[in-house]
């Protein structure tokens, strides 16, 4: 077998067990789900603000992953600050693992910047952490476990 063929047939991704979010930063977050409600028919899922984060979140679920329309809460929130400095637009990825801990050991092991030193409660009663775009290749980086 040649290395392209097993990378088709064998799982490849390590750590890595699912696409968990695309997260998108938003002003208006009424505005943003009737765009996906008329654009592709896409219903919110699970709605939740995340006051320690200052974030009001819906989730579209898309197969067995999410679109995570993200609004800020209150000025100095993250999301704030970032629609004041890139406006709106993809924000981070969430990326599933099944030991938080683990993927974000491994990922310092390999030179990345941890935001998050240690797993905290996420949304749907996950547990995440943040990876610094710097040392990622320009990515802001969630790792989410179920
Ligand atoms: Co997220």
């Amino acid at each position: 077998m040649t290395e392209e063929i097993m990378n088709e047939t064998t799982p490849t991704s390590g750590l890595l067990t699912e696409i968990d979010h695309v997260a998108i930063a938003v002003k208006d977050l009424d505005a943003a789900i009737e765009y996906y409600q008329q654009a592709f028919g896409a219903t919110v899922t699970h709605r939740e603000v995340v006051e320690s984060d200052g974030v009001d979140e819906a989730l579209i679920k898309v197969a067995d992953s999410y679109i995570q329309l993200t609004a800020a809460t209150r000025p100095d929130s993250p999301i704030a600050k970032s629609i004041e400095k890139r406006g709106e637009g993809l924000h981070h990825i969430g990326y599933r693992v099944a030991n938080c801990q683990e993927a974000l050991d491994a990922m310092v092991a390999a030179g990345a910047t941890a935001i998050d030193q240690a797993p905290r409660p996420g949304s749907r009663g996950t547990t995440v952490a943040f990876v610094h775009p710097k040392g990622s290749f320009g990515t802001l980086i969630e790792l989410v476990q179920e």
